[in-house]
């Protein structure tokens, strides 16, 4: 992918806005500041399509981004969440539950934890408790790598897969990505997936 590829299509809190979008379709979920939008831009190789920010509670709706490119004929639609843990739970919860039991074009999840603070926290085991209950294969991205010592990373990975897929047996991935933004670290495994769960 490259910038060049990639352009900002809507922002949405209900169904029927974003309905006539029916490209495959992958999300970034996870915990307020975690890095999800800084993590898009590090796929899409841009330094600021998607806005990030330093105040947690940056992403307020479901922003949806079109990647298309000339090696891939097809093109994939790619969700930034606003956090979870910020917002009001049921302020938050009644959109994104609208989203992710009626979106057939998601393909999966990624569900970013912060590498560093090394354990799933309520707000995230609520999150795996809902793509459980729908059915949505979901892959955990440990983020800001750049952070840790790499000895730790491979214990605090399977530490926190082995927590979620207690909660969500069948619809976490056994594989976890470690990833930075800020070090590229992990990125280009983060776009093959992309391309290989979305058939492309
Ligand atoms: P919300 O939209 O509020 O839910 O936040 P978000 O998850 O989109 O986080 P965002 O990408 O806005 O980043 C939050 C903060 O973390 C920013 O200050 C980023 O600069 C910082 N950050 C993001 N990725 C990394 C990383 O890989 N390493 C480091 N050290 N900092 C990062
Ligand atoms: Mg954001």
């Amino acid at each position: 992918f490259s910038q060049r590829d990639a352009k900002f299509l809507l922002s949405a809190v209900i169904s029927k806005h974003y309905s006539h979008l029916t490209d495959p379709e992958i999300t970034f979920a996870g915990r307020s500041n975690v890095g999800k939008s800084s993590l898009i831009n590090a796929v899409l190789r841009s330094a600021s399509l998607v806005k990030t920010s330093k105040k947690p509670g940056h992403t307020s709706a479901l922003n949806f981004f079109s990647l298309s490119s000339r090696a891939h004929p097809k093109s994939i639609t790619v969700v930034d969440m606003p956090g979870y843990g910020f917002r009001s739970h049921q302020e938050w919860g009644k959109f994104i539950m609208e989203y992710l039991s009626t979106r057939k074009e998601l393909q999966r999840v990624f569900m970013l934890v912060e590498a560093k603070v090394g354990e799933l926290k309520s707000t995230d085991e609520s999150f795996l408790d809902l793509v459980e209950q729908y059915g949505v294969s979901t892959q955990i991205v440990l983020t800001k790598i750049d952070k840790l010592k790499c000895a730790d990373l491979e214990k605090i990975s399977s530490k926190i897969i082995d927590a979620a897929t207690e909660i969500a047996p069948t619809a976490v991935q056994p594989q976890a990505i470690c990833c930075s933004s800020r070090s590229k670290a992990g990125i280009d495994h983060l776009q093959a997936e992309i391309l290989r769960v979305c058939h492309i």
